[in-house]
């Protein structure tokens, strides 16, 4: 059974919802599911953007037979072509052989790798600024390289204001029903799994969507709908999305707040940890948020990185090194390019504590603009009340610095 929505109208959400993958790209969670959007225009011409993940293709293919009848699909526009949008490419191909391919030099080059077989159809190239009309409706193409693959580009529509914006401003979440942004109450449901899919997905090429965002600036009073390739669509309120993804991509945190991070091994780190959090609130700074690194997701730990302006590293030291949860959580930070945060740290080790001083050299060493507060606490297998002073000199450096 078809299941399509309008979203202008003569332009369709055909995609699919997805509550069956445990992990987007084989990584992330995702208990609420994911959307793979794509679109149909039915003007003198008909234009598919974009298509879905393979797990899905049925119900793609069913949605626009629907809304075809009889007609032909003449157009094909590409914007991101990795395959939770691309690898139903090829059987649009084989249903509709006539269909012209519209996508960058580089998305052709990447189908021929994925063994996508779009030799033998009218593969048309485009490049930023180049055009099109499929009737009434015009639409410029414009690159968006690494956001989030090098291929990337994003289509705006001049006729009615769509915006086409594959990846940038998508987000985790099957949409069930719900196509727009505004159906939803999106700053207490959605927000998390927004940030968590840009931070974790595209969060290491803040600067290349700074430059898209630049480009949609030109033209921001023309944009009226906003249509990524997951989650909801935006014809309302788009500057709050568009302020969210300039801070995420800029690496400015949203929120003062502190994220504490431990690792702990038979819950004496983890007792600090929450001393911390205790004292820091008995202090007024009650936007704190303690996770178990053993047993949150990265990706989550992640996300809440690039929310919060304060980080508190709490470790073990194992095998006289970093405790290796909390290594690897340091890594992903490193690989998305966290940046301008202050951290603060605590370590423990019962003969030899390293913890501190390695992830010290970590933070500064392997990540940008990082602050690293002098106070530390140090314990020597578990939290005792000759240490309530460092505790405190800790909480009073941390809210110090959050004043500033
Ligand atoms: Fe949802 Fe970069 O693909």
């Amino acid at each position: 059974m078809y299941c399509v929505r309008n979203v202008t109208e003569d332009l369709y959400w055909v995609g699919a919802n997805d509550h069956r993958l445990h992990l987007f790209e084989n990584i992330h969670p995702i208990p609420r599911g994911v959307s793979y959007n794509a679109y149909l225009l039915l003007d003198e011409k008909t234009v598919l953007f974009d298509t879905v993940d393979w797990s899905v293709c049925r119900q793609l293919l069913e949605n626009i037979e629907h809304l075809l009848g009889e007609r032909p699909l003449d157009y094909l526009v590409i914007n991101h072509m990795e395959p939770d949008h691309g690898a139903s490419i090829e059987e649009i191909l084989l249903r509709w052989p006539e269909v012209k391919i519209i996508s960058t030099e580089k998305a052709f080059m990447f189908m021929r790798q994925f063994g996508f077989r779009v030799d033998g159809h009218e593969c048309i190239e485009v490049k930023e600024g180049d055009g099109y009309t499929f009737g009434k409706h015009n639409v410029t193409f414009v690159g968006a390289p690494m956001v989030h693959w090098p291929e990337a580009m994003v289509t705006f529509d001049t006729t009615n204001g769509v915006l086409f914006s594959a990846d940038a401003f998508g987000s985790f979440g099957a949409l069930d029903g719900k196509l727009f942004a505004d159906e939803v109450n999106f700053d207490r449901d959605w927000i998390d799994d927004a940030r968590r899919y840009l931070t974790n997905i595209v969060g290491k090429y803040g600067p290349h969507i700074q430059l898209l965002l630049k480009k949609a600036g030109g033209i921001l009073d023309q944009i009226k709908y906003i249509c990524p390739l997951h989650g909801p669509v935006w014809r309302k309120d788009l500057g709050y999305f568009i302020d969210k993804y300039d801070k995420w991509s800029r690496y400015e945190p949203e929120e003062k707040g502190v994220l504490i991070a431990y690792a702990s091994m038979y819950g004496n780190t983890e007792a600090a940890a929450q001393a911390l959090a205790a004292k820091l609130c008995e202090k007024g700074v009650t936007n704190v948020w303690v996770y178990d690194v053993s047993n949150t997701h990265v990706s989550y730990l992640v996300s809440e990185s690039f929310r919060l302006s304060h980080i508190v590293l709490a470790s073990v030291t194992y095998n006289l090194g970093i405790y290796p949860v909390m290594h690897d959580y340091l890594m992903h930070l490193k690989g998305l390019n966290l940046q301008n945060r202050t951290f603060a740290l605590i370590e423990n080790g019962s003969w030899a504590p390293k913890s501190g001083d390695l992830m010290q050299k970590f933070v500064e060493d392997e990540l940008k603009n990082m602050t690293v507060l002098n106070e530390r606490l140090s314990l020597a297998s578990a939290l005792h009340p000759d240490k309530a002073g460092e505790l405190e000199a800790l909480a009073d450096a941390i809210k110090e610095s959050m004043a500033n």
